[in-house]
């Protein structure tokens, strides 16, 4: 059953929000020359884009058909919906609860299941989210799964904020942590979890190059060990 794209790797990079993944993906990808799927703004789109034209987050059927008209392009590190950049407002603390939200789903994951796919194109990918590889690329030829605790992770992203000079409250930060990782975990359809066969990469006491050099150590031991079989 393989076709042509079964044949393009894919390194799947899943972990909870603020782990790090994202930097890390990108960063492999940019070493490597793959191209980079940044799964979560996909929701983050859907949450925004349902805001915008009054469907709650809580509407699975509306959301669902209005994922079919929405065209989505990710432009040298821009986020373009029907040709408008919204790469600020996506980004946003508000704009990531809502896609934890209509990421609960089922019928909304499945509307995005084919976009996905279409990131996967010579010579290879790195797709980063919450079910890269229980999901959307189960074959991947590598599956990380990248954490951290909390309270770094809470730290993390109240520097980043503030970084961009945004006001940032950690505690809060935190609480909204905690809820969504119960959440992502939690939910019935493609609930976030290490797969048997992923490799833990815990980044609470690595920075983001050695956790990148992890990922290609792992990858260049995974292609070697195929070409030798
Ligand atoms: O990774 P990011 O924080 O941008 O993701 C925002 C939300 O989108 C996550 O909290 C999660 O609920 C959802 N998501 C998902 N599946 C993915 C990627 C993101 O459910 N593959």
């Amino acid at each position: 059953m393989s076709n042509i794209s079964t044949l393009v790797p894919v390194i799947a990079i899943d972990g909870p929000s603020a782990s790090g993944k994202g930097s890390v993906a990108e960063l492999v990808a940019e070493q490597l020359g793959f191209h980079y799927l940044d799964s979560g703004a996909i929701y983050r789109i859907v949450a925004y884009a349902s805001q915008q034209n009054q469907i709650a987050w809580s509407d699975a059927e509306a959301i669902a058909k209005l994922t079919a008209q929405l065209h989505i392009e990710f432009s040298h590190g821009n986020i373009l919906l029907n040709g408008n950049d919204i790469t600020t407002e996506v980004r946003s603390e508000e704009m990531g609860r809502g896609a934890s939200e209509v990421a609960v789903h089922p019928a909304v994951r499945h509307a995005l299941l084919d976009l996905q796919k279409q990131f996967r194109q010579l010579p290879g990918l790195v797709g980063d989210g919450r079910d890269m590889a229980s999901v959307v690329f189960p074959d991947a030829i590598l599956k990380i799964f990248l954490t951290a605790d909390v309270e770094i992770r809470a730290q993390r992203r109240y520097q980043q904020l503030r970084n961009r000079g945004l006001a940032a409250d950690y505690e809060t930060i935190l609480q909204d942590l905690q809820a969504r990782d119960l959440r992502d975990s939690q939910r019935s359809a493609a609930p976030l979890k290490q797969m048997p066969d992923a490799l833990l990469l815990d980044t609470s006491n690595r920075t983001i190059q050695q956790a990148v050099d992890f990922v290609l150590n792992a990858y260049k031991k995974t292609t070697d060990t195929y070409k030798k079989t």
